[in-house]
């Protein structure tokens, strides 16, 4: 039986020949790489982002730029250690000029998320952003899957796994925060609430 490690690698090889997705030729022209996701591969908790931006592209690491700054304070402000937890995207390529990522591309990469959501088995799944929540409550059948994130910001959701009950707490998307200091206070709370549901 392969352990966790090697079952993300699988998933890692599998992006990197997905020839087929819009978005490769964009990888191979910009000399960028698709981004897999990083962390402990036994995480409790699990955050899912929308897709690649620049720096992330270039790196092959998600939120390294000025969204992963704000993300690192949320996580300092509630000690949780970048390195403890597991950050992915659903789309594992970046879309050009940022735009936002089409629902073909989001369906030809979520299986990659599905596969690493039971490899990681998260106790908890933080969604950032409107792409991520609406993936994941739609994806786990969660109620009020049509609200918006500024009515489910904040809110746990609970759904059964394979592997047991998950909860989800979907949140903003900490770009929106760089220019907003409202939704960044807003994000500093719901962090609080994150933080509560680990065991
Ligand atoms: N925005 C995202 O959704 N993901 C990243 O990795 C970076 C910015």
């Amino acid at each position: 039986m392969k352990d966790k490690g090697e079952k993300m690698y699988m998933i890692h090889d599998e992006v990197l020949n997905l020839t087929e997705s819009p978005l490769y030729k964009e990888r191979v022209n910009n000399k960028v790489f698709p981004v897999i996701g990083e962390g402990s591969h036994d995480a409790k908790i699990m955050f899912i982002g929308e897709a690649p931006g620049r720096n992330e592209a270039a790196t092959g690491r998600p939120f390294c730029g000025a969204s992963g700054k704000i993300l690192d304070e949320l996580l300092a402000d509630v000690n949780l250690v970048r390195e403890s937890v597991y950050i992915t995207n659903i789309v594992k390529d970046r879309p050009p000029q940022n735009r936002d990522p089409s629902l073909n591309e989001i369906e030809l990469y979520a299986p990659f998320l599905d596969r690493q959501i039971e490899i990681i088995e998260p106790q908890v799944i933080a969604t950032l952003g409107r792409y991520a929540m609406e993936y994941v409550m739609r994806r786990y059948s969660l109620l009020d899957d049509s609200a918006p994130i500024s009515i489910n910001h904040g809110k746990v959701f609970e759904t059964k796994m394979n592997y047991g009950s998950v909860k989800v707490i979907p949140l903003y998307h900490p770009a929106v925060a760089i220019y907003n200091n409202k939704t960044k206070e807003t994000l500093f709370e719901d962090f609080k609430k994150l933080i509560s549901l680990i065991k």
